[in-house]
């Protein structure tokens, strides 16, 4: 068996010496132009041509749980595109937005400062009923999140493509209920895919219906939040703050308003980092598992782009 890695961004060394050691059988090559025909692949951001070069490709494993780039490109005809799912990822997730959460409603930011000034003050305590949590996507990340927001006893609602049911999590489905979702919602955590449907869903009319003062947390894709739309809303106050870790244009460009705007957090695209031990593991037992012909988790409708 032949499997290429072909991943942008990817100290190749590491991740071939570990996916070596869990599949021993298997001959693993970084791809250069003119490889023999693969099996399998490892990608992660890869050029047009290597795809368009290996048509016999059974599966192409993505070192990610978001395959908005590799939905832009034409895959070969019978190849399946298999996502990282969980692999470490959504505790990591969780453990973002639960500090972006607390930080915001517990008014550390404003302690932070007044600590800076050598102030000690006090500020008075608000109420966790006031603050519902609402998430965008109930998916793999989505569900781990609302379960870790829970814990803290904060009220959280959903919102995803079709029906579901979560406990403790009231849940909203389709455009028919995002009116009601978003006026639920106080503080609101995007972890949609990025898909022609999403694209641009946080911009200024979906904004302006959340609670008054809300706060919003974008861990999912830059391009779904129209960046224009949202400094005037924090200047006006309908929105108190926001907590970015994606941005339409990574590295977030020098000069570009959000790295100065004293109600915007920005982190580097951070919030869940693929995990290499994790990921290999998942993408042999999943090789494994097509080899003796069984189904496995994790692919990608192509109709639905997510
Ligand atoms: N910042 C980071 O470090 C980082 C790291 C990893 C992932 N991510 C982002 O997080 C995203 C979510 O990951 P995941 O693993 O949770 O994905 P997932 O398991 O595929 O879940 C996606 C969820 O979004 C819902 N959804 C999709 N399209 C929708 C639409 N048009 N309207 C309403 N709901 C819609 C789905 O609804 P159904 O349940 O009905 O299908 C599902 O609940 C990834 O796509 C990626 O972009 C970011």
């Amino acid at each position: 068996m032949k499997i290429h890695f072909c991943c942008t961004d990817f100290k190749a060394e590491p991740w071939i010496a570990a996916l070596r050691a869990a599949l021993p059988q298997a001959e693993i090559e970084v791809w250069t132009p003119g490889a023999p025909p693969g099996d399998y692949a490892v990608v992660w951001a890869p050029p047009q041509a290597f795809l368009d070069e290996q048509p016999q490709l059974k599966a192409v494993f993505n070192l990610g749980a978001g395959v908005d780039a590799l939905t832009q490109l034409k895959l070969p005809l019978d190849a399946r595109l298999v996502r990282l799912d969980d692999a470490g990822m959504s505790v990591q997730m969780a453990e973002y937005v639960v500090h972006a959460l607390i930080r915001h409603f517990r008014e550390f930011d404003g302690y932070e400062a007044d600590v800076a000034q050598g102030k000690w003050s006090f500020r008075k305590p608000r109420l966790r009923e006031d603050f519902p949590v609402g998430i965008m996507g109930l998916g793999v990340l989505g569900q781990r999140v609302a379960r870790a927001v829970q814990a803290f006893e904060f009220p959280v609602v959903g919102w995803s493509r079709s029906p579901k049911q979560v406990p403790g999590v009231r849940c909203y489905a389709g455009a028919g209920q995002w009116p009601d979702f978003l006026a639920e919602t106080r503080v609101l955590v995007c972890l949609l895919p990025l898909t022609d449907e999403t694209r641009g869903i946080l911009n200024r009319d979906s904004l302006s219906r959340l609670r008054p003062g809300a706060y919003l947390i974008n861990v999912a894709r830059g391009a779904h939040l129209v960046e224009e739309d949202l400094i005037p809303l924090l200047d006006a106050g309908q929105l108190a703050g926001a907590t970015l870790d994606v941005f339409r244009q990574e590295p977030l460009p020098a000069g570009h308003p959000f790295w100065r705007h004293p109600k915007i957090t920005i982190t580097p695209h951070t919030a869940a980092r693929t995990l290499r031990d994790e990921s290999v593991a998942q993408i042999a037992a999943k090789i494994a598992r097509l080899e003796r012909g069984e189904s496995i988790a994790g692919i990608v409708d192509p109709s639905k782009g997510y």
